[in-house]
């Protein structure tokens, strides 16, 4: 089997790369397609979860960073800029880490999980905390890249949205064909976008026979997308996708309306609902955003959508682990305090019902 270092040096032929783009790496992509024991045969349907989360950094963004770091060094550039929920400015510095760059990443204050804040911090970025939304530092970042020498990474750079395609070029490689359904968080609406263009041009090159119909799934309080118009506020537990005024707005429409799919909101509630079950019935721990994209699927189901028989895959975009405030508050679990004393521990097994669940 042939060894890949990443996305760029396996999708080469389809990637815009040239003999002067480095392969900038780090075991992006090539994540599992696992098919879901519990959620799938309920509802009748071939389901499976692209885990996302096993990307280097814990997330899909890794896919679109490796090319838009090649392309800025290529370039000739030493610093890159983002605005981010917190998994872009996790990728973003990562990468810079790795390649001599310095990264300068903009999150919202106290909106941002612990473990993508961590991750900025530890790989050396400088972190501006703004006391604003996503929105709001992205207005920013994209003045300041246009002003200075400053690499542009979030997904309005296209060199992002063609590394992310590749997801989507692995699903087919995997399954045969496209599936029929893919459903997919949005936040700033660039990976569904992405995701789109990738099936788009398997297709157009036949090498799948079908394109999948794309759902996406905002957060109900941070839906600007199936609302029609911006939100000022966006709210929603789900941090990751707390974005109010998405930069690929049009791409995400256009990829809904071309591929016959929707793009609906799922309440915190049922995200919640889902991202536990995920992890109980399952044993897959993401994000609170990720488990947007079976949560919608399985409101669309009962609402009436058809998907029995279907071949649907959900996109599990990042890793449980980065968020471990919202996993403390929201599995009720109690720790069950006990003494190193092996009696104990056996009176409690022995009587105890058992809790957590
Ligand atoms: N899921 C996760 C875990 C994300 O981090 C994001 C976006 C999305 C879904 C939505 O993807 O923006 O392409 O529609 N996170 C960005 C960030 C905004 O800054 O990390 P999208």
């Amino acid at each position: 089997m042939a060894h890949y270092e990443g996305v760029i040096d396996r999708y080469r032929e389809y990637l815009p790369v040239t003999d002067a783009t480095p392969n900038v790496a780090m075991g992006e992509g090539n994540t599992p397609l696992v098919k879901s024991q519990s959620i799938g045969p309920e509802l009748g349907c071939d389901l499976y979860f692209k885990l996302e989360g096993m990307n280097p950094t814990g997330s899909f963004k890794d896919r679109g960073m490796c090319m838009a770091v090649a392309k800025a060094l290529e370039d000739g550039k030493s610093r890159l800029m983002c605005a981010s929920t917190g998994n872009t400015s996790a990728s973003a510095s990562a990468y810079a880490a790795r390649y001599g760059m310095e990264a300068i990443v903009l999150v919202p204050a106290g909106e941002i999980a612990l473990g993508k804040l961590a991750q900025a911090m530890v790989y050396g970025a400088r972190v501006l905390a703004v006391r604003g939304n996503f929105d709001d530092a992205l207005e920013i970042v994209l003045r300041a890249t246009t002003e200075m020498d400053i690499a542009l990474v979030n997904s309005v750079n296209p060199y992002r949205l063609q590394g992310q395609k590749t997801a989507a070029f692995e699903i087919v490689d995997e399954l045969g064909d496209a599936p029929h359904m893919l459903c997919i968080p949005v936040g700033n609406a660039g990976n569904i976008t992405a995701y789109w263009w990738g099936f788009k041009e398997y297709w157009e090159a036949e090498l799948s026979k079908t394109l999948p119909r794309m759902m996406g799934f905002q957060a109900e309080g941070a839906s600007p997308i199936v609302q029609g118009k911006r939100v000022k506020n966006p709210e929603t537990i789900a941090t990751a996708i707390r974005i109010g005024n998405p930069a690929n707005w049009e791409n995400a429409e256009d990829a809904r309306d071309a591929s016959k799919g929707a793009i609906s909101a799922v309440t915190d509630a049922e995200i919640i609902d889902t991202y536990l079950r995920l992890a109980r019935d399952e044993g897959i721990f993401c994000e609170p955003a990720s488990a947007a994209s079976v949560a919608g699927l399985i409101k669309i189901a009962s609402q009436g959508e058809d998907v029995a028989g279907q071949t649907i895959v959900c996109v599990i975009t990042g890793n449980g682990l980065k968020d471990p405030s919202t996993a403390e508050s929201t599995a009720h679990v109690e720790l069950e305090y006990v003494e190193p004393k092996y009696d104990t521990v056996m009176g409690l097994l022995t009587n105890g019902s058992g809790r957590g669940r």
